[in-house]
């Protein structure tokens, strides 16, 4: 294998060293380029261009595979908890029992929220979506915990804010889904895990007890740890900059939420229950629906479908596709939508124009028909992505603020008009 790459340009010859990660990854380590030869490189949308070096997740595009720090998906969403999970992402490790019990208490310790900002959503429209609320809420915790604005102070007080953002995001999401429904918020309960807390928060009423299948807490598991990481997607590459500049944390989550929530990314697991519902109501005939995805001239995607790494099966969407039935059937729960997504993927499958382009279903695809059968309401679906997702904003932060990566600034191929002198505006 090559240590370095030459390339010529105007008659000289550059050398540039190769990068090899320990799963055999290759890059160009570009860093110099521009110094050697006054050439940038470029590559919109980032599609061949790697932002840095991590420890945290691996995964292999052509072969679906899914790995968080060694550990196949496949194995944690059947055997682990999700703040198992988020240990082992953020600390680098699966936890011992003791350092899991101190992780869990220390979480359980911050699950309130300040009173004041329960005001904060008298202030919202009833219909506003959870996305927006609890992308302005993640950002005004800083505004209350003012010794998380210097992100590097201590490791303590590093920790501290870590433990109160994984804390209190799932009591601010489940106060946004109370406040839609102008029901009566409910206060963490520190009796319960951390995935029966949220589901108590989004559905307890102050009227009656309390119970819930624990299929349903086991299918929410399972689907936050699928959620929990995936390298360099846009969001997390939106914490990574965001965050290179010093900026808090809170505030760096809120930003990647807030690149979660388009319907190109975390945003699809909406589309998708939302097309479904649409292929329903217009008769089934998920032939029509396929041939409009294909249709260049018809602004139509088949959201779920397609992914930019994958190249294969999303190996959460095989894990997802089977909990699907699992749930469902355990629930006694029988959704049409689940039969229609099905044929959908069947036929898009044999379909040319998706074999050729690669696309199968991602992890949106299937994720809402549970999320749907356990209650969740659509506009939350994001949310319930975010809540996944979380554990793995923190540990690339982390991870970038620790190896004390340079603010992030890219560079760009000017194309626009050259040097001209002002025209006043009578002579214009
Ligand atoms: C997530 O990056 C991550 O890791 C993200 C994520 C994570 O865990 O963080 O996995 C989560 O965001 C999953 C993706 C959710 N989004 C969707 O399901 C939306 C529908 N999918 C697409 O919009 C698209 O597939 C993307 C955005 C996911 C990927 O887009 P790319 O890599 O930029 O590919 P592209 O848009 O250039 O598409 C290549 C071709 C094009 O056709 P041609 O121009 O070659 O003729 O495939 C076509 C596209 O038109 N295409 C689709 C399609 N997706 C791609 N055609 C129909 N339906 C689709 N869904």
């Amino acid at each position: 294998m090559s240590e370095t790459a030459k390339i010529e340009l105007d008659g000289k010859v550059y050398e540039l060293p190769v990068v090899v990660g320990t799963e055999n990854e290759k890059a160009i380590d570009i860093s110099k380029l521009r110094d050697l030869s006054g050439y940038v490189t470029l590559d919109t949308g980032y599609k061949n261009t790697g932002a840095t070096k991590s420890a945290i997740t691996f995964l292999d595009g052509e072969e679906g595979i899914l790995h968080y720090r060694g550990y196949p998906i496949e194995q944690l969403a059947e055997k682990a908890t999700f703040l198992e999970v988020a240990y082992l992402l953020i600390y680098g490790d699966l936890p011992k029992q003791s350092e899991l019990d101190a992780f869990e208490n220390s979480i359980k310790k911050h699950t309130l929220v300040h009173e004041d900002m329960k005001r904060f959503f008298e202030a919202y429209p009833a219909k506003a979506h959870p996305m927006g609320v609890l992308s302005s809420m993640i950002s005004s915790l800083s505004t209350f915990y003012p010794e998380s604005l210097d992100p590097n102070r201590s490791a303590e007080k590093k920790n501290l804010t870590v433990h109160r953002l994984i804390a209190k995001l799932p009591t601010l999401a489940a106060w946004s889904y109370k406040n839609s429904t102008s029901h009566p918020f409910m206060y963490p309960r520190n009796d319960y895990d951390y995935v029966k807390n949220f589901l108590y928060m989004m559905f307890a009423m102050p009227t009656e007890e309390y119970s819930v299948d624990p299929v349903i807490v086991s299918a929410l598991n399972t689907l936050l740890i699928l959620h929990a990481d995936h390298e360099q997607n846009c969001s997390t590459s939106t914490v990574r900059i965001v965050g290179s500049s010093n900026a808090n944390l809170y505030s760096t989550v809120s930003a990647g939420i807030s690149a979660l929530w388009g319907p190109l990314h975390g945003g699809a697991n909406q589309e998708v229950i939302e097309m479904l519902e649409q292929i329903a109501a217009d008769g089934g005939d998920v032939d029509k629906w396929v041939a409009k995805a294909k249709d260049k001239e018809d602004p139509f995607r088949l959201m779920g479908f397609g992914h930019r790494v994958y190249k294969n099966f999303d190996p959460r969407a095989t894990i997802i596709k089977k909990a699907c039935d699992d749930v469902l059937s355990k629930l006694g729960v029988n959704d049409p939508l689940l039969d229609i997504a099905k044929k959908l993927e069947k036929v898009a499958l044999e379909d040319e124009y998706f074999k050729a382009r690669n696309l199968y279903p991602n992890v949106d695809f299937y994720s809402g028909i549970i999320y749907k059968a356990i209650g969740i309401p659509t506009d939350m679906f994001t949310v319930m992505f975010a809540l996944g997702r979380l554990p793995g904003w923190i540990a690339q932060w982390k991870e970038m603020t620790e190896n004390k990566e340079p603010i992030g600034r890219p560079r760009q191929i000017y194309v626009g008009a050259t040097n001209r002198n002002y025209v006043p505006i009578s002579e214009r």
